[in-house]
């Protein structure tokens, strides 16, 4: 059940109006529900039972520091991909033991300082990042832990934007060469080969690529383990997708029993990336309508929250459900929804039938909780949003709004 629900025509977060935060903390803000979070957390570590697996939460769909603590309390690891999100989850007491690294861009200075701070792996993506990393570990007199990102070649059928596993993608190292790779690797004094790892893309909503993409790596891990190699874990990445509209992706135990038909045999530990299935509907972003404008062409209703706070919709075409915070009765019509922003991109929906609402009305744009905050900027030299969260009838700003003065922080006139 979604954690935000109409009650009595209020739409709430948990016990909470959305209203009263609106009120409190002003708006645009972000408000994620903690019993969200922690549920589907707890849901996706059930649907893998017994297998011995661990959930490493991908920072980057949502990196506040509440949301990586609740997540490190629930026994969660991390998936990093840069030197900044490892600052981030050791701010919030994450285990560095937990935490494996991706990204094909990394810097000898970031791998260096993960190294000290003793993460899990590091998933290298390419033959030169495996010889930095080796130059790494043999300066810091130990064998960096690593696997390697392949590129199983799998249509993952979503977004071209949001795809990693095809052949003409920059991610991974073509599968083709991963053998050897792994070869050349063993004879490297500053790393040792633990995973294989593979991320085929985000907002996967059927099974079939993840099947493909997995029974691929499996039978690579396989067939490394067998030429002595000491692997230990089988990093399946993320990717689960949600529902925004009306997509039907599958559940957490249809995906676990699709991964573990696959892996099984191989008796890898199991390291999954999830970001947008734990965290995308445990968030709302709460907007203000500031104005509505008809012009011969189209109704405008343009809110307080723009493409600097939520940038999908402009970015990827992406879908948000806005629900009015409190419900009206009336005859829907098609608006665009605008931010501020000054930009043509800075549409928030595009040609969405809604009740027309009056000058102040709130609205939660819906599935915010993963990449909205997280990508969120100051342009326009506009204040990143508040976030709230919310524990049943309680909350509390996790994030004060921006300020003007942190706009021009570290700047110099
Ligand atoms: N692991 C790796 C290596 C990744 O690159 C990603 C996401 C994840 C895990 C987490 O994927 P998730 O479970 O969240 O699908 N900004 C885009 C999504 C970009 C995804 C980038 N990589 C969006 O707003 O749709």
């Amino acid at each position: 059940m979604s954690s935000f629900q109409y009650k009595k025509g209020a739409l709430h977060a948990e016990s909470v109006p959305l209203g009263a935060i609106a009120e409190a903390v002003g708006t645009p803000s972000y408000v994620y529900s903690q019993a969200a979070l922690t549920g589907h957390f707890q849901v996706l570590d059930e649907a893998f039972g017994e297998h011995p697996h661990l959930i490493c939460y991908s920072v980057k769909a949502n990196s506040t520091l509440a949301v990586l603590g609740l997540f490190a309390g629930m026994g969660s690891g991390f998936d990093i991909v840069s030197g900044g999100e490892l600052a981030r989850v050791r701010q919030a007491r994450g285990d560095m033991g937990k935490t494996v690294f991706a990204g094909v861009g990394k810097t000898q200075e970031e791998m260096a300082r993960a190294l000290a701070a003793g993460i899990l792996l590091f998933n290298v993506e390419s033959a030169e990042e495996l010889e930095a990393l080796d130059a790494v570990g043999r300066q810091a007199g130990r064998r960096a832990p690593f696997g390697l990102r392949v590129n199983p070649d799998v249509d993952a059928r979503t977004h071209r934007y949001i795809s990693t596993g095809l052949k003409t993608s920059k991610f991974g190292v073509p599968f083709e060469e991963a053998v050897a790779l792994y070869a050349r690797a063993r004879k490297m004094k500053g790393v040792r080969a633990l995973g294989v790892d593979c991320h085929i893309g985000s907002q996967l909503t059927r099974t079939a690529p993840v099947k493909a993409a997995l029974s691929k790596v499996a039978g690579l891990y396989a067939e490394l383990k067998a030429q002595g190699h000491p692997l230990e874990y089988l990093d399946i990445g993320g990717g689960l997708g949600i529902t925004y509209a009306d997509e039907t992706p599958p559940s957490p135990q249809e995906y676990a029993r699709t991964v573990l038909e696959v892996v099984k045999g191989t008796g890898a530990r199991l390291i999954l990336e999830p970001g947008r299935s734990l965290v995308g509907n445990a968030g709302v972003l709460l907007t203000r309508v500031l104005y509505r404008k008809q012009t011969p062409a189209k109704t405008f209703v343009v809110v307080d929250a723009g493409m600097n706070d939520l940038i999908r919709p402009a970015l990827y075409e992406a879908h948000h459900t806005l629900l009015p915070v409190v419900k009206r009765r009336g005859k829907a019509v098609e608006v665009d929804v605008v931010g501020p922003v000054c930009e043509s991109t800075d549409v928030l929906a595009r040609a969405r039938p809604l009740v027309l609402p009056p000058q102040g009305a709130l609205f939660a744009v819906m599935s915010a909780g993963a990449y909205g905050m997280s990508m969120a900027s100051t342009y326009n030299s506009r204040l990143r949003p508040a976030e709230v969260l919310v524990d049943g009838p309680a909350w509390r700003v996790v994030r004060e709004r921006e300020r003007e003065e942190d706009l021009w922080r570290r700047e110099q006139a």
